[in-house]
């Protein structure tokens, strides 16, 4: 199918469920006007990606990668920032010296989807701080906080000591939050780790892992929560830190689509 066969029949096929919605819901004029004026507002306050991430971007993660091999990935959303440094062994994700919130570690090994160790894998690790808020985002925390990436050693083998984020809104004071407010909707998520794990060869893994203890794990604004990415964060003997595993299986890279 050519692009423009495509685009014809999607854009007609979004357009014509609009138009079925209007006809069933016996939309009025003024509510064709506040929805012109919100989507007006969504594009001049930024908040488009934000939108999008929260409440498309699972639907499309299912569609892409519903069939995927390995381990389960969620959605990317956007708070991601690409040139975080790759971190030095202890591999500690840079925090404030008092940053609250209890210390966790969590290690594990990268694989093939066979099982076959991965050295040199990289897992892109950032996660909000104890009152849900992610740094570069976030005026009020330092940049480059709870942030890195780390290497997987000869056995695919990885570590990441960190402290363990809270559940979040989504901001709750541009037009996203309004219509979630103006639908009686829930803006939390639920307390996560996000981690893009990749390695040359094979397809790059975009997932979350999900605090077992949070609220909101069944009711996530964003749906982007899956049973097989909820980790259980415990007390490790003779230490006040926590500690999980996880274990990440990779696919290897679909080949490239003809030219
Ligand atoms: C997040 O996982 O950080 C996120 C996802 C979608 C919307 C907002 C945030
Ligand atoms: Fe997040």
């Amino acid at each position: 199918m050519t692009d423009t066969a495509r685009a014809d029949r999607l854009i007609g096929d979004i357009l014509g469920r609009i138009h079925q919605a209007i006809a069933e819901h016996d939309v009025t004029y003024e509510e064709f006007q506040t929805a012109k004026q919100w989507l007006i507002d969504v594009g001049e306050a930024g908040e488009w990606p934000l939108f999008l991430d929260v409440f498309v971007e699972h639907a499309v993660e299912a569609q892409v990668f519903g069939d995927r091999r390995g381990s389960q990935g969620t959605i990317l959303g956007p708070y991601h920032l690409p040139d975080a440094p790759v971190l030095e062994a202890p591999f500690e994700l840079p925090r404030r010296p008092d940053e609250a919130g209890d210390r966790v570690e969590f290690t594990g090994q990268v694989t093939d989807e066979h099982g076959a160790p991965i050295a040199g894998a990289e897992l892109d690790v950032w996660h909000a701080d104890a009152k849900g808020l992610y740094s570069g985002f976030d005026p009020s925390l330092p940049e480059g906080i709870l942030r890195g990436k780390v290497l997987t050693d000869a056995d695919g083998r990885y570590t990441v000591r960190t402290i363990l984020p809270a559940p979040y809104t989504i901001p709750e004071d541009g037009p996203t939050g309004a219509m979630v407010h103006a639908a009686g909707w829930s803006p939390w998520r639920p307390a996560h780790i996000h981690v893009i794990v990749s390695a040359e060869g094979h397809e790059p893994l975009v997932t979350q892992l999900y605090i077992d203890s949070s609220d909101y794990l069944d009711n996530d604004v964003a749906n982007a929560v899956k049973d097989e990415l909820i980790v259980r964060p415990r007390r490790k003997e003779g230490s006040d830190e926590l500690g999980f595993t996880y274990d990440f299986a990779l696919a290897q890279a679909r080949a490239a689509a003809p030219v």
